[in-house]
């Protein structure tokens, strides 16, 4: 971040002083908005209550115009009353918001393999079916598969410097697996997914959107941390499976998210019993109980057990999701529930706020 231009952008305008707030500019919330263009341009609002010496802008302006690669006469500072500007600012160490995102759901878990991608994209599509506005970022940059799973493999088209997403069964989607060759990114570390994390947020156009379902990796490595440290959670989601009777690394999980402040919404149980289509009869393929018990060991609602399907994986490697392969099917009908508890337990939660804070 700090080698970009909009690093050095932000770190100018962090080391100026509101003498009254006793708090740099950034910290106080009094600068909102901040663009950077790749050609030197920057623009931001500058909250000035009255009683703000006026010179704090004069002092922005020379800042900005000191750092290298701004273009001088490309600086466009607009300044408001912060009386005018909703919502007031945040406690400080709280990452920049999105409030065009709307609510951020982080899909997570322990152990590879479970069933993240699966819930993500099915929950993602259930909440485009209801009608919300609905973008997906595969934040799998070690094994994208979002692509494949909506079965689109375009390269995004860039309009006016910004990525659009390419647009699947109603939901935005972006992927690194749109971008790069297959199996080059094994090798990227840290700073790397930390900027392809950071810019998918970004500088991809997303639009208004009501829900941002984030498709993670497993573990707790860098992209989760990225992803909390580059925007505001709404809520991480816990999929696991119902053998996973040693709860450890799912609860592991669940503690750093809880760590840095972000509220795991709930557990999702995935590959649970088998049910017959025909009969409805529930076959407890594998002990079972996994889920509940991570949940009760979290402390927050089991919002779903998501039964195996046949054939859910051919179907979705081919590009049609089990809501819309298979929409009358036990794994569809639960997947659909998982989206309606999700979207009950994040009404009275805030989208992300509108503050610049790195
Ligand atoms: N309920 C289910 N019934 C049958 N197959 C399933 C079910 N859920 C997931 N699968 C299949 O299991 C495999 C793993 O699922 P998925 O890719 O969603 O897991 P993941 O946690 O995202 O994995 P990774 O850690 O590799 O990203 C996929 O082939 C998927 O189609
Ligand atoms: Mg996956």
């Amino acid at each position: 971040m700090a080698d970009t231009l909009e690093g050095r952008v932000v770190a100018a305008l962090a080391g100026i002083r509101n003498p009254r707030l006793d708090n740099d500019l950034l910290s106080a919330g009094m600068i909102r908005d901040l663009a950077v263009t790749e050609q030197g341009g920057v623009s931001f609002t500058f909250l000035l209550a009255a009683d703000d010496p006026a010179t704090l802008v004069r002092q922005a302006r020379a800042a900005v115009q000191a750092v290298d690669g701004v273009q001088r006469d490309a600086i466009k500072i607009s300044v408001t009353n912060p009386s005018a500007a909703a919502p007031p600012p945040q406690a400080a160490n709280v990452p920049a918001g999105q409030p065009n995102l709307g609510r951020i759901l982080a899909i997570s878990s322990g152990k590879g393999g479970v069933g993240k991608s699966t819930v993500s994209v099915n929950v993602a599509v259930a909440l485009a079916q209801d009608g919300a506005r609905v973008g997906l970022m595969d934040a799998d940059i070690y094994g994208p598969n979002v692509p494949r799973m909506f079965g689109v493999f375009e390269k995004p088209p860039v309009v006016g410097g910004r990525i659009q997403p390419l647009v699947a069964h109603g939901v935005k989607l972006m992927s690194l697996g749109f971008l790069v060759e297959r199996d080059a990114p094994a090798i990227w570390r840290g700073p790397i997914i930390m900027k392809i994390v950071t810019q998918f947020l970004r500088d991809v156009d997303w639009g208004d959107l009501d829900y941002f379902i984030v498709d993670l990796p497993p573990g707790t490595g860098d992209a989760q941390l990225s992803l909390v440290q580059a925007t505001q959670v709404a809520g991480a989601v816990i999929v696991t499976t119902p053998q996973e009777v040693a709860v450890g690394d799912a609860l592991r999980g669940a503690r750093m998210f809880e760590r840095v402040g972000v509220p795991v919404v709930g557990v999702v149980e995935n590959m649970s019993a088998f049910v017959d289509p025909e009969t409805g009869r529930r076959f407890e393929l594998f002990s079972s109980g996994g889920g509940q018990r991570l949940a009760e060991e979290i402390g927050v609602p089991l919002l779903g057990s998501v039964p195996l399907q046949a054939r859910l994986a051919e179907q979705a490697d081919a590009g049609r999701p089990v809501l819309v392969a298979s929409p009358e099917s036990p794994a569809a009908a639960s997947l659909r529930e998982v989206a309606a508890e999700l979207r009950r337990l994040t009404a009275g939660r805030s989208a992300a706020l509108p503050i610049l804070r790195n």
